[in-house]
C-alpha cells in the first residue's frame, strides 16, 4: 500500500474566517493528503505500460470497436501471461486483476483517469504533469496516487480526449476546451504554455444534479431562503449569480431553473454545455471556437442575439464573460423577464462592476452612467455564492437592486451568511440571517399570486 504522509501543522493552509471582508479571499481549498507510490507500485506501472505496448503490437485495434468489453477482457487476459513472462515479477491474483483492468482502461478509456472518473465522490480531477494528480471530494482537494508513466503518456490521454470532440492540441494550439462523452467539462493546456508538464482540468458531470432541496440539505442555503429563491424565479425576476471559481454558480443556476414553468420556452447559451434543465421546452445553444485557421468562431454574443429571434420566454446564459453581457441586459430589459446568468466576481457589488466592464467590451458608445442605468433596470437580484475555507459552498448573500441614486446603483441585502468562528476541524461556523429589509420583489411576487409570509424576513432569528 502507498504511504500516506499527512502534512504538518504549519503546512496546512490557513483557514480564514469569511467575514473579514466581503470578498471571497477565504476561498482556499484545503489540501489533505500526499500519498507517495511505493517501489512496487512504480514497478507495476512500468509493467502495465509495457504490456499495453505489447498488446498494441499484437492486436488489431480496429477490432476493439467490434467487441464487447467482456470479450476484450478475456482476450487480454489470455495474452497477459505471455507478455508478463518477460518480467521477472510474480504477481498475486489481485495484482493480476488490477493489471488487466488497468490495461483495459489504457486500451479503451482514459487510462489512469478511468478509476477517478468512475468514482462518484470525486467532483474535479486536476492533473499537473504526469506525476501529480489532485482530486476534489466534498469540497476538499486531495492528492491521489494516480500517475502517468511520463509526459508522453499523459499527452496521449489528452490527445484521446480532444480528438474525440474533433479538436487537436499541440505546440501551435496549446490549449483546448473539450467535453467527455458523459458531459464532463475538460480543459487541457500543454507546452509551451504549461511550463512543468501538461495540465488537465476536469469538472465532472454530476449524474444527479444538485437541486435546491439538496442545497438546503447540504447547508448551502437555508430553507427560508430557498423559498424566497423559488418565488424569485416564479415571479420572473432577472437573476445574476456571482461567485469565484468552482463556488457553485452553475449548480445554483441549474437548481433555480427548476422553478421555471414547464410551459415556458427557455433558450440556454453556454461556452461548454453544463446545464441540465429538467423542462421539456429547452433550446440549448453552445458556442464554437475558431478552427485551426482561425475561422468559424461563434461567440456567446452572437448566440444571445440569435436567441432573441427564437421567441424565447427566458434566456439563460451559463456565464457572462464579455460583450454578451450587454445583449443579455437588453434581453432582460425587453420582455425576457426571468432571465438568468452567472458572473465571476467576489461580491455582489463587484459583480455589478464586472458587468459594467463587460458592457464596455461590447464596443458600444454608451456612457458609464447609462450603462449603470441599464444594469439597474435589468437585474433584479444578485446572489453571491462562495466556497469557504472548509470546502463548503454557501450562499453568502442575496441582494436586490433598487434603482439608481445619482451615478450609483442602489442595492439592498436581504439575506446573508454570518460567520461566527472556526471549529477545531476547520469547519466554518455561522448562520444565515435576514437583514430585516422587505424586498421590493414581494410586490411582483404578489402579482404572480405568490404570497411569502413576512416573518421570512424577520431579522432577529438565526436561520439555517
Ligand atoms: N452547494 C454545494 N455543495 C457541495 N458541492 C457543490 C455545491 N455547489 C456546487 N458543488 C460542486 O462543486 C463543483 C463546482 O460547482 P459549479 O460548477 O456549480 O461551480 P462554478 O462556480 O460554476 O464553477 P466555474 O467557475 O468552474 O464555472 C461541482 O462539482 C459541483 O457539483
Ligand atoms: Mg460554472
Amino acid at each position: 500500500m502507498w504511504k500516506v504522509t499527512k502534512k504538518t501543522e504549519e503546512e496546512q493552509p490557513e483557514v480564514v474566517a469569511p467575514e473579514a471582508t466581503e470578498s471571497d479571499a477565504s476561498e482556499v481549498t484545503p489540501v489533505a493528503l500526499y500519498p507517495q507510490p511505493t517501489e512496487r507500485e512504480e514497478r507495476m506501472l512500468e509493467i502495465k505500460m509495457a504490456i499495453h505496448q505489447g498488446l498494441l503490437d499484437k492486436i488489431n485495434l480496429a477490432m476493439l470497436d467490434k467487441l464487447a468489453p467482456a470479450q476484450i477482457k478475456s482476450e487480454i487476459s489470455a495474452l497477459v501471461p505471455e507478455l508478463l513472462s518477460s518480467f521477472d515479477q510474480p504477481l498475486n491474483r489481485e495484482e493480476r486483476e488490477t493489471l488487466i483492468n488497468d490495461v483495459m482502461d489504457e486500451l479503451l478509456g482514459l487510462g489512469p483517469l478511468e478509476p477517478l472518473l468512475k468514482d462518484e465522490t470525486i467532483t474535479d480531477i486536476l492533473v499537473n504533469g504526469s506525476n501529480t494528480v489532485f482530486v476534489e471530494r466534498a469540497g476538499v482537494l486531495e492528492r491521489v496516487k494516480t500517475r502517468f508513466q511520463d509526459e508522453k503518456h499523459l499527452m496521449r490521454i489528452i490527445q484521446k480526449i480532444v480528438s474525440a470532440v474533433g479538436r487537436r492540441i499541440d505546440e501551435s494550439s496549446p490549449f483546448v476546451d473539450a467535453r467527455l462523452a458523459d458531459g464532463s467539462r475538460v480543459n487541457a493546456i500543454v507546452a509551451p504554455l504549461a511550463i512543468d508538464g501538461s495540465l488537465l482540468s476536469i469538472r465532472k458531470f454530476a449524474k444527479i444534479p444538485i437541486d435546491l432541496k439538496k442545497l438546503v440539505a447540504l447547508g448551502s442555503v437555508p430553507q427560508q431562503m430557498a423559498t424566497v429563491l423559488e418565488a424569485i424565479v416564479r415571479s420572473r425576476r432577472n437573476v445574476l449569480i456571482s461567485g469565484g471559481t468552482g463556488s457553485g454558480k452553475t449548480t445554483m443556476l441549474n437548481a433555480m431553473s427548476s422553478f421555471i414553468d414547464e410551459r415556458e420556452r427557455i433558450v440556454t447559451i453556454e461556452d461548454s454545455a453544463e446545464l441540465q434543465l429538467q423542462q421539456s421546452h429547452v433550446a440549448r445553444l453552445e458556442t464554437r471556437p475558431a478552427n485551426i485557421e482561425g475561422r468559424g468562431e461563434v461567440t456567446q454574443r452572437e448566440l444571445v442575439k440569435n436567441a432573441l429571434r427564437m421567441r424565447p420566454d427566458r434566456i439563460i446564459v451559463g456565464e457572462v464573460r464579455t460583450g454578451e453581457a450587454f445583449d443579455m441586459l437588453q434581453a432582460m430589459n425587453t420582455g425576457h423577464d426571468g432571465s438568468m446568468t452567472t458572473v465571476h466576481a467576489n461580491s455582489a457589488r463587484d459583480a455589478l462592476s464586472r458587468v459594467e466592464q463587460m458592457i464596455g467590451m461590447a464596443g458600444i458608445d454608451i456612457s458609464p452612467k447609462s450603462a449603470r442605468a441599464q444594469i439597474a433596470s435589468a437585474i433584479n437580484v444578485v446572489l453571491q455564492v462562495t466556497r469557504l475555507a472548509d470546502g463548503k459552498r454557501r450562499v453568502r448573500s442575496l441582494s436586490e437592486l433598487t434603482g439608481m441614486e445619482g451615478d450609483t446603483i442602489t442595492m439592498q441585502e436581504i439575506f446573508r451568511f454570518k460567520s461566527t468562528g472556526v471549529a477545531d476541524d476547520g469547519e466554518i461556523l455561522g448562520h444565515f440571517e435576514a437583514t430585516g429589509i422587505r424586498p421590493k420583489f414581494l410586490q411582483t411576487a404578489t402579482e404572480f399570486g405568490i404570497d411569502l409570509p413576512s416573518d421570512l424576513f424577520r431579522p432577529d432569528t438565526k436561520i439555517g
